[in-house]
Parts: structure tokens; C-alpha cells; sequence
């Protein structure tokens, strides 16, 4: 061949290639874009479903407290019993999403005002065919070390008040702390005690949903005999390779085996979480679907730990959700100490018109709920954490805001919650 042949060949191969790199890259893009088209009709396939789920449900929820028999109470594990609650009426009861509450109102012998406590829905959600639904109660001692101080009131009363057959008051299923439905990434549960119950609902409506979603959870107890449900747990893993189950044993017993009955010693860790997904070191990009997204619910501690490590290894908030479960939970509203002078001259006055009474009050004072315990004010509260809206009312006249935490409860216009409120100008209340 001639210097000209040569010439001409190595051009027509770059020609070649270049128009088959071309066309190679308009495939991959052509593909890619096959792909996200799929991806969002299938995403609008879900939200068509989901939204037309929820307005079939939301014609059978219903307002105030509603009466419920107590069908079926089982010992569910060492502490917790499961409560199974169909509706008196005997209507139709509305779905719920996997991860929200019951709010109960209980007449409590001996006790002059009922009490008021949220339950997690602990079983999975059942579409049109819900028909009652399920708590799980840990009895709760009194604090270690103060035998003097009474034991928990209403969770007792679960456990050695209430029998099947008993009538209970419910408000219908509530919570911003739900499964996001419309999202495809991976799921990450975890769980410390009896914070298990929404997490368990969750895994289980995953499980039943056959979602494609790669799902693991990380259940912390102190030994075998505080897990609840493992059978219904292990029976959502048996159903696919998807699911993950792990369990941490802070004080197992002597017959506790490691990898048989748990996977590690000790609390469940955000570094073991890294390790057994085997994610990288450095939180990658929000948009890569493939990060998971996370949902946890314990004690107080193991939610500062757990949050406060997602956040430190780059975890976007969006992808951070998490409950605790009542009061002590709760950021404080700022102490005494906190409140700096010049706040200090922060002064408003809240009137609580129906009892006539009127009060002064400074950022020292605390929530209005607290300002009106201290007054004898009678409010109902229930979660006191912003959730449950069981301590929501009327505003006459005046402003609220919520320096801590805002309301994860939906707030009707014109109403505040006290349990986390406080007053932002002079105020008038309906209480
Ligand atoms: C959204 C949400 C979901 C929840 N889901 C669940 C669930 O699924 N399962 C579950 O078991 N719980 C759940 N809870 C917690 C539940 O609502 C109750 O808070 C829990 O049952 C304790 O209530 P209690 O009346 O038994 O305790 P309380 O009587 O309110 O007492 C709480 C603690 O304070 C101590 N105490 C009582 N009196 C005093 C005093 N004078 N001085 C000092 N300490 C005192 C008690 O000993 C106890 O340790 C949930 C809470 C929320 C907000
Ligand atoms: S007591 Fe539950 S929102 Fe205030």
C-alpha cells in the first residue's frame, strides 16, 4: 500500500470510529432516557395509586374519639403486649401509613382526667380490607433508682387494666412519620425497643407490597426475649433476598448465641450500618438513587447518636426521618439558664378566656402547655412533642410560633399546639 493508501485507511477508520462512538453514545442516551421515562410513569402510576387510595380512605376517617373493643390482648414479647382493636360500631375503619399512630383517650380508675397516649400502628397496613388494627405496649417502669416514683400510668394500665372486651376511645390514624411511598431508593429501618412498632409496620407493608426496594432493618434490644414479632420479622425476609434483618444485643443472656439469635454486641451504630451495606465512607450524591434513605424511632439517646452520625457522614435532612416516642425525648424548650437577659425582657400575656385566667409570660416560662400546668389551666396533651394534636386549640387573637420544633401535626388555621407553642405577640387563647 502507498503513503496516500495508508492515509486514506487510517482516516476512514477514524471515521468509522467516530461515527460508531457517535452512535454508540446515542444508543446509551437514547437508553438512559428509555430508562427515566420508565422510572416516572412508573412513579405517576404509584402517586395516581396512592392518591386515589387516600381519598377512598379519607371518607372513612373520622373526627374526635371513636369507640373501639379491645378483641384480642397477647403477651407479644417479655414487657410488651399487643392490643387488637376492631371499631364498636362495626363500620369500615380507613387505612393508615406504615409508620403512623393511634391517639387514645383511657378512663383510668382512680384518676380525675383520662389519660392520653399515642400508640405506633404495629402491624402492616391492609389496603381496603383494614378492619381493626393492632398497638404493642412496653409496660414502663419507674425511672432506675426512684422506686418512690410511680411507674408509667397508662402503659400499666394496658397491661393489668384493660381485658378483651373493654370499650377504649380512639382518634383515627395520624402521623407525619410515615414511609415515603413515591420514593424508589433503598430503606433503611432502625429500631431501639419498643420503637420498634412503626418499623415493624413498615417492614411488613414493604414485605406485602413487594416492593423492589432493597430493605434492611437494625432492631437493638437488650436480648432475645425483648424482640417482638421475630416470626412475622423473619417471615417478611424469607419472602426476599431484598430484605435484611439484623439484630444488636446490648446485654444478651448466656443462651444467646451470636449469629444464630443476634449479629453484634452491643447498640446499633451508623458505622455497622456503613459496614454491613457496604457504603462508602463519604455520603455520595443526593440525586444517586441508590443511597438509601433512613427511618428510626427508639430512646432518646440512640436517636441523638443515630442522627446526629447520619448527619455528620453527609446525609441530606430529607433523607434523615425519625420519632421518639413522648416527652422525654423532647428538645427542651431553652432552660433558665439559656435565656439570654435580653430575652429575658421578652414579656406577653396569654389569656385563657374560658377559665378567665391571665398570666405572664417569659421565655423562661416555657411552652403555653407548661405556662398553663403551672396555672391550673386544664388543657389536654397527649405525645407533648408536637405530634399527636391532641393539645391543639383556638387562637382569639394574637400570635404563636415554635422556636424548637415545628408541628408535625397538621395545624388547623386559626389553632396552635401548646405542647410546643409559645407566644410570639400578647395572646388570646380558647381555653
Ligand atoms: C407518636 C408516638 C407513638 C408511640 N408509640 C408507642 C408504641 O408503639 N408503644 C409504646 O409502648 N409506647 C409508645 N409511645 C409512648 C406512649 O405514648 C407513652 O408515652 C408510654 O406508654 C408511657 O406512658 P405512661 O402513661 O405509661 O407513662 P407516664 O405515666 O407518662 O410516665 C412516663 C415516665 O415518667 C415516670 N414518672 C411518672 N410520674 C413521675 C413523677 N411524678 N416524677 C418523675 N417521673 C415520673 C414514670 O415512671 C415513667 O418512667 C408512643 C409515643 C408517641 C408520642
Ligand atoms: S400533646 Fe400532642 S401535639 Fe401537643
Amino acid at each position: 500500500m502507498t503513503l496516500f493508501q495508508w492515509g486514506g485507511a487510517a482516516l476512514l477508520t477514524l471515521a468509522f470510529t467516530g461515527v460508531l462512538t457517535a452512535l454508540v453514545s446515542a444508543w446509551r442516551q437514547r437508553r438512559y432516557r428509555l430508562r427515566e421515562l420508565q422510572l416516572r410513569t412508573q412513579n405517576l402510576e404509584l402517586q395516581i395509586k396512592v392518591l386515589s387510595s387516600r381519598q377512598r380512605q379519607q371518607c372513612l376517617g373520622w373526627d374526635g374519639y371513636r369507640k373501639f373493643i379491645v378483641e384480642k390482648k397477647v403477651d407479644a414479647c417479655e414487657d410488651i403486649v399487643s392490643i387488637y382493636l376492631r371499631p364498636h360500631d362495626g363500620l369500615p375503619v380507613p387505612d393508615f401509613k406504615a409508620g403512623q399512630h393511634l391517639t387514645f383517650r383511657l378512663q383510668i380508675p382512680g384518676q380525675t382526667k383520662p389519660g392520653i397516649r399515642c400508640y405506633s400502628l404495629s402491624d402492616a397496613p391492609l389496603g381496603n380490607h383494614q378492619e381493626g388494627y393492632r398497638i404493642s405496649v412496653k409496660r414502663i417502669p419507674a425511672p432506675r433508682g426512684k422506686p418512690d416514683v410511680p411507674a408509667g400510668l397508662v402503659s400499666g394500665f394496658w397491661h393489668a387494666g384493660i381485658s378483651e372486651g373493654n370499650l377504649v376511645d380512639v382518634r383515627a390514624p395520624k402521623g407525619s412519620f410515615h414511609l415515603n411511598e413515591l420514593s424508589n431508593r433503598p430503606v433503611v429501618l432502625l429500631a431501639g425497643g419498643v420503637g420498634i412498632t412503626p418499623l415493624l409496620s413498615m417492614f411488613r407493608h414493604l414485605a406485602n407490597t413487594g416492593a423492589s426496594r432493597e430493605v434492611w432493618l437494625f432492631y437493638g434490644v437488650m436480648n432475645q426475649h425483648q424482640v417482638l414479632n421475630r416470626e412475622e420479622l423473619l417471615g417478611a425476609v424469607s419472602q426476599s433476598s431484598r430484605f435484611h434483618l439484623r439484630f444488636a444485643f446490648s446485654d444478651p443472656t448466656s443462651s444467646c448465641q451470636l449469629s444464630r439469635h443476634y449479629h453484634r454486641k452491643g447498640y446499633i451504630e451508623v458505622a455497622w450500618i456503613k459496614e454491613e451495606l457496604n457504603l462508602p465512607d463519604q455520603f455520595i450524591d443526593v440525586s444517586d438513587h441508590r443511597q438509601p434513605e433512613f427511618y428510626f424511632c427508639g430512646p432518646p439517646p440512640m436517636i441523638q447518636a443515630i442522627k446526629g452520625d447520619l448527619e455528620a457522614w453527609g446525609v441530606p435532612v430529607e433523607m434523615i426521618n425519625y420519632e421518639a416516642f413522648g416527652p422525654e425525648s423532647i428538645k427542651q424548650l431553652k432552660s433558665r439558664v439559656e435565656v439570654t437577659a435580653e430575652e429575658t425582657k421578652v414579656q406577653h400575656t396569654v389569656k385563657f378566656r374560658r377559665s378567665g385566667r391571665t398570666i405572664d409570660w417569659q421565655p423562661a416560662s416555657g411552652s403555653l402547655l407548661e405556662v398553663a400546668k403551672a396555672n391550673d389551666v386544664p388543657l389536654d396533651c397527649g405525645c407533648r412533642c408536637g405530634d399527636c394534636g391532641t393539645c391543639e386549640i383556638a387562637i382569639i387573637s394574637g400570635e404563636v410560633e415554635y422556636p424548637d420544633k415545628e408541628p408535625r401535626f397538621d395545624v388547623h388555621t386559626g389553632n396552635c399546639l401548646v405542647c410546643i407553642g409559645v407566644p410570639k405577640t400578647n395572646l388570646v387563647l380558647d381555653a
